[in-house]
């Protein structure tokens, strides 16, 4: 079909990628994406769970699948993601006794702890890197770590609750021995747009910063919906990240057509207003990612077509529609606010 390539629209600005399963390497939808997209990143198979599922065993064919096809297509890669408190195997946090390494009551324990802990994750990440700093320049590193309602404003995950902001130095340290200079290290998180969520983040960011540890960028996954948050708080974010002298990129972008705190369901009957709304908006956010070129490197949508997206099942299973193609691959008019707005019905 004849209509223009998103990636080639925005060859001037940056990249633009998506977020794929091994799977979809083959059939229509492999090539929609070489048609429409100049950069990867794994859905699920780069997760901690998915690479090493137990100490030891690291199962690399899923992973390698969708490197070979971004290299056979000539498209970059996005690395997501070395440390996360999801999808992460339970026995990292298992101490040499098979016994959970949190243990309030033991002090004493969890320093022991501690050691093993960022031993086993310092071997995970330099593993991983030093396999594909060949192929993958850009690297989620940590994944989510803010989450203002916790003590601290940091996530109670047992990787914080065993080791503190420890986890994050290493896992940045280790990732830049093993992947050298050139490799780009992305502390990503949702929501940071939201100005406690960011204020905090960039209060983390800062003090490693300044206790050296190798931070090249700010990664937005911006999940967002119809109805927020305003475009520009999610630029003045960026500003914010910049000014540290940090990158920025989005990593995870979709639209929901839903509230996030709203169940309903249009099922097959999504009224035409909510897909004008949704255009407007990812045209208004593409234009103003365009105006600030000089301080986002990527942007990456988290699908390619409405008909494989984790929205379709959360919060609720029901039909949600947050990408640039519709269920049969044809281009939405949000691909058109956003390619070409003169060709908006
Ligand atoms: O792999 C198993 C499979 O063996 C099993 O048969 C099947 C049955 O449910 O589940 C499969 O695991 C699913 C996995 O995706 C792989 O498909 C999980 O149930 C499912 O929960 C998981 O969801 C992923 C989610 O992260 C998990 O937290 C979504 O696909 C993925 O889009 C989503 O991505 C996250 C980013 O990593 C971080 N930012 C938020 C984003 C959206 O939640």
């Amino acid at each position: 079909e004849d209509i223009p390539s998103l990636a080639a629209a925005f060859a001037d600005y940056f990249p633009i990628g998506a977020a794929i399963e091994p799977a979809q390497t083959g059939g229509l939808k492999a090539e929609l994406l070489k048609k429409h997209v100049n950069m990867l990143v794994a859905e699920n198979v780069m997760k901690m769970d998915a690479i090493q599922p137990s100490e030891g065993i690291f199962k690399w064919d899923n992973a390698d699948r969708i490197v070979k096809f971004a290299k056979e297509n000539g498209m970059a890669l996005r690395f997501h993601t070395l440390v996360w408190h999801s999808q992460v195997g339970q026995w990292f946090f298992k101490d040499a006794d098979g016994q959970p390494m949190v243990d309030e009551t033991d002090p004493d324990k969890m320093k022991r702890n501690k050691e093993l802990l960022l031993e086993r994750l310092d071997t995970h990440v330099r593993t991983i890197v030093e396999r594909y700093k060949d192929d993958i320049r850009d690297w989620d590193v940590v994944n989510e770590v803010i989450e203002p309602g916790d003590p601290d404003g940091m996530r109670a995950s047992e990787w914080y609750k065993i080791t503190g902001t420890d986890f994050i130095a290493t896992a940045f340290k280790a990732a830049r021995e093993a992947g050298g200079p050139d490799a780009r290290l992305y502390i990503n998180d949702y929501g940071t747009d939201n100005p406690g969520k960011r204020d905090r983040l960039y209060e983390l960011v800062k003090g490693l910063l300044d206790q050296g540890v190798p931070i090249d960028g700010v990664g937005h996954q911006t999940h967002i919906d119809v109805y927020g948050p305003t475009i520009a708080s999610i630029i003045d974010s960026m500003k914010k990240f910049a000014e540290l002298g940090l990158d920025n990129q989005v990593t995870e972008l979709d639209m929901s057509l839903y509230r996030w705190n709203d169940e309903s369901d249009y099922g097959d009957q999504i009224p035409d207003h909510v897909l004008k709304a949704q255009a407007d908006r990812y045209g208004q956010l593409f234009d103003a990612l365009k105006a600030n070129k000089e301080i986002v490197s990527a942007v990456v949508l988290w699908g390619i077509s409405d008909d494989h997206t984790w929205l379709n099942g959360f919060p609720v299973t029901r039909t949600n529609a947050p990408l640039l193609f519709d269920r049969q691959y044809q281009a939405k008019e949000a691909f058109w606010a956003v390619v070409d707005p003169s060709k908006r019905q």
